[in-house]
C-alpha cells in the first residue's frame, strides 16, 4: 500500500473505534481521496452525514453513491478528515495545495476532532518550504498583494478561481516561524479571504503514513 493509503487506513481505524452515528467532514486532495474511495464505504451505518470541503470532493462522494449534506455555518461535526501540505513540530499545518483551504478551514473549525492524514514526507520542523496558499477577493486583490509583499517577493497567482469564485495566490520562499501570528496578520489584510495556515484549536490527530504502516501524533 502507498504511504497515503496507509495514512487513510489509520483514519479508518480511528473512526472504527468511535461511537456512531457520526457527522463527518471530508477534505480535499489525493490522500483524502484514498480515504473516501477505499475506507469510507466500509464504515456503513457508522456514518450519519457527510459534509464536503470542495466541489471536487462532492463530485467524488456523489460518484461513489454517498449523499452530501448541505453546509451550514452552525453545523457541528464529530470528525473532520483531511490531508495537508506540511505539518510542523507543533502540528500547525500548511493546507490549500488544492486551493480549497477556505472551505476546509470552516469544516475543521466546526469539528470536535480533526484527523489529518499525511505521508511522512509532509513532516517539517518549520512551515514554509511549501508555498503558502492565500485566497483573495477579486476586488482589491492588488492592494492585498502589495501588503503581502512584506513576506516575500515571490507571490504567484494561480490559473483559475477557487470554488468561492476568488483568486488564489501562493507565497513562495516564506519560512513561518510563528504560524499563529502570521495567520492573524495575513487575515487582517483587506481582501484576504483566508490563508492556508491551520493552527487548529480542536483536538487533532495527525496520522503519518509510511511505507510500513502508520503512526499517530496527538495534539
Ligand atoms: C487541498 C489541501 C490538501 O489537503 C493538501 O493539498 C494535500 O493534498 P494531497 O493529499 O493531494 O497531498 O489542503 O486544499
Amino acid at each position: 500500500m502507498s504511504k497515503k493509503n496507509n495514512a487513510a487506513a489509520g483514519a479508518f481505524e480511528i473512526l472504527k473505534q468511535l461511537n456512531g452515528p457520526l457527522s463527518v467532514g471530508i477534505g480535499t486532495g489525493s490522500t483524502t481521496d484514498c480515504f473516501t474511495e477505499n475506507f469510507l464505504p466500509l464504515l456503513g451505518e457508522k456514518i450519519k452525514s457527510l459534509y464536503s470541503s470542495s466541489d471536487r470532493t462532492s463530485e467524488l462522494l456523489l460518484k461513489l453513491g454517498f449523499q452530501v449534506s448541505e453546509y451550514k455555518p452552525n453545523n457541528m461535526l464529530d470528525v473532520y478528515i483531511d490531508g495537508a501540505d506540511e505539518v510542523d513540530d507543533n502540528l500547525n499545518l500548511i493546507k490549500g495545495g488544492g486551493g480549497a483551504h477556505t472551505n476546509e478551514k470552516k469544516l475543521a473549525k466546526q469539528a470536535q476532532r480533526f484527523i489529518c492524514i499525511v505521508d511522512d514526507e509532509k513532516l517539517v520542523n518549520t512551515l514554509g518550504k511549501f508555498p503558502l496558499p492565500i485566497e483573495i477577493e477579486s476586488e482589491g486583490s492588488e492592494e492585498a498583494i502589495s501588503s503581502l509583499a512584506q513576506y516575500s517577493n515571490k507571490i504567484i497567482k494561480r490559473d483559475g478561481l477557487s470554488d468561492n469564485g476568488n483568486h488564489l495566490y501562493d507565497i513562495h520562499n516564506f519560512m513561518i516561524e510563528d504560524p499563529l501570528k502570521i495567520e492573524h496578520e495575513v487575515l487582517s489584510i483587506n481582501g484576504v479571504v483566508d490563508v492556508g495556515i491551520f493552527s487548529v484549536d480542536s483536538p487533532t490527530t495527525v496520522v503519518v503514513g509510511s511505507d510500513s504502516g502508520y503512526r499517530l501524533i496527538d495534539s
